[in-house]
């Protein structure tokens, strides 16, 4: 049996377990699996209750939306017809749902719940999608097959903790201090760490010794350390430091790019035109950001085909990958899904990776979705740390361990080791004074603590 399949007899045995014992499921699959974690057979121990991180979640104001008349949910400018028509199209769709196709654009269904006319119905509880004793094996494979078949077998983690991570904190993070975190971030198995950015020190005080920090840590071996470079100078600048990979980063907003960057988005392209040639000349990789995927600080929800646009417009300049960004977290499911749809639409899946700022605590269910739809590269900030100084309000990245934890309890692959990881959040974690954003790390903290006890 290969490993696929025994992902999916796993899938198998948990929708079998609830149909015999109607009981909940508190841990995810997989635990067993966590690499380094010795004490996880004391998890069970634990009810859910009690290993329960109370973490005072990042303050999240309603920084979505100022000055628009726009609440935190779905109802968002239900009167802008365009946005609602691409943002939602199974809205147009009462009554022709296809179970068979989960991401149809005209009928989704996620799980349990089936999204129809915007909203959630619970049918799944009534009817024939009830857990019934009538239901056979056959269906239960149908399910968990359908449940897993888009899901990649191996998830490259995009670690940005000593980038976004640090770039938001007040107080300048000595350098040695940076530096040390990403030789501990090395450490853990991650293939990529997002080192630093080449910008204006006057606009991002806080990565004023891009220079240095890369100049410390160019030569680790077997690890890719990319830079964001703005402009040709930003660039030149990271090359000469050492930089063997490097970020442009665009938005599909032209207010958060005039924000941002201080420049339009055309202006922005064109710029970064000039870089992925001088790249290219030195067969350097260009990594490609799209800002706001979901929604703008200013603008509110941004549409799809806008996100499109600007991702398409990267991926032709070269860009190896393209890296989605919801920059202020207020992405679901619900609007990720249709904006991932028309980004698919025009540039390949396998170029394309995901970055969730966690503010609606949303991560980890985007992720999810973005991994039913084929993507393998995601972005996170070790101990959820991050943020953008142009993105008022946003919250710090999804945490790495989190996202880890998820991964692990999928079966999915990715390398890292989550006890060297959560090793790394702690060190970060004592040098800003804060705990940890990462529940997974608070969490299985506790439970190596109260299990020292006994
Ligand atoms: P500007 O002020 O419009 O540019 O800045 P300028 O060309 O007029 O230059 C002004 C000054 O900056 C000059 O210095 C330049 O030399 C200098 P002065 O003559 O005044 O002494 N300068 C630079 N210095 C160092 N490195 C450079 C550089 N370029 C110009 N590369 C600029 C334009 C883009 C540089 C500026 O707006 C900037 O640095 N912005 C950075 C914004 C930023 O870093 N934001 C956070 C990262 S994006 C993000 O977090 C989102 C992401 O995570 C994805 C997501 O979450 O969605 C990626
Ligand atoms: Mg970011």
């Amino acid at each position: 049996m290969n490993q696929r399949e025994c992902i999916l007899w796993k899938v198998f045995f948990f929708v079998s377990l609830i149909h015999f014992t109607m009981s909940s499921l508190e841990e995810p699959l997989g635990h067993d699996k966590l690499p380094s974690m010795s004490t996880m057979d004391r998890v069970q121990r634990f009810s859910s209750g009690c290993c329960r991180p109370q973490v005072d979640n990042l303050g999240m104001g309603n920084c979505f939306i100022e000055g628009r008349s726009c609440s935190t949910s779905n109802s968002c400018n239900e009167d802008n017809e365009d946005y609602t028509a691409e943002t939602y199209p199974w809205k147009r769709q009462t009554r022709d749902m296809s179970r068979g196709d989960s991401f149809s654009p005209r009928t989704m269904t996620t799980g349990r719940n089936t999204l129809k006319s915007g909203i959630v119905d619970n049918s799944f509880y009534t009817s024939d999608y009830q857990y019934s004793q009538k239901r056979n094996n056959k269906d239960m494979q149908d399910m968990a097959y359908k449940f897993m078949k888009g899901m990649p077998e191996f998830v490259k983690i995009v670690e940005v903790g000593p980038r976004d991570g640090l770039q938001n904190e007040k107080n300048i993070v000595p350098t040695d201090v940076k530096i040390e975190l990403i030789h501990r971030l090395a450490s853990t198995g991650l293939s990529v760490i997002e080192a630093t950015s080449f910008v204006s020190p006057k606009w991002v005080p806080q990565l004023a010794d891009a220079k240095d920090v890369m100049q410390a840590v160019h030569n680790l071996r077997g690890i890719r350390l990319p830079v964001l470079t703005p402009n040709l100078k930003g660039f030149e600048a990271a090359v000469a430091a050492g930089a063997r990979e490097v970020a442009v980063f665009a938005s599909a907003s032209e207010s958060f790019s005039k924000s941002n960057i201080n420049c339009s988005i055309e202006e922005s392209l064109s710029r970064y035109r000039a870089v992925t040639r001088a790249a290219k000349e030195l067969s350097i990789p260009v990594r490609g950001y799209v800002s706001c995927v979901v929604g703008c600080p200013v603008e509110g929800p941004v549409p799809p085909s806008k996100v499109a646009y600007v991702a398409k417009a990267l991926y032709d300049m070269g860009c190896f990958e393209i890296s989605l960004g919801d920059t202020i977290g207020v992405g679901t499911p619900g609007t990720v899904v249709p904006m991932l749809l028309a980004v698919m639409a025009i540039v390949p899946t396998e170029k394309l990776a995901v970055h969730f700022h966690d503010t609606y605590g949303q991560s980890l269910p985007n992720i999810l979705v973005s991994l039913q739809m084929g993507i393998s590269a995601v972005d996170s900030s070790v101990a959820g740390l991050g943020g953008c100084p142009y993105a008022k309000g946003a919250s710090g990245n999804v945490a790495t361990e989190d996202v880890v934890y998820m991964l692990n309890g999928l079966g999915i692959k990715t390398n890292v080791d989550i006890g060297k990881l959560m090793s790394a959040g702690d060190f970060i974690g004592k040098q800003l004074g804060r705990p940890s954003g990462s529940k997974t790390a608070i969490a299985l903290n506790r439970v190596t603590a109260d299990a020292s006890k006994i």
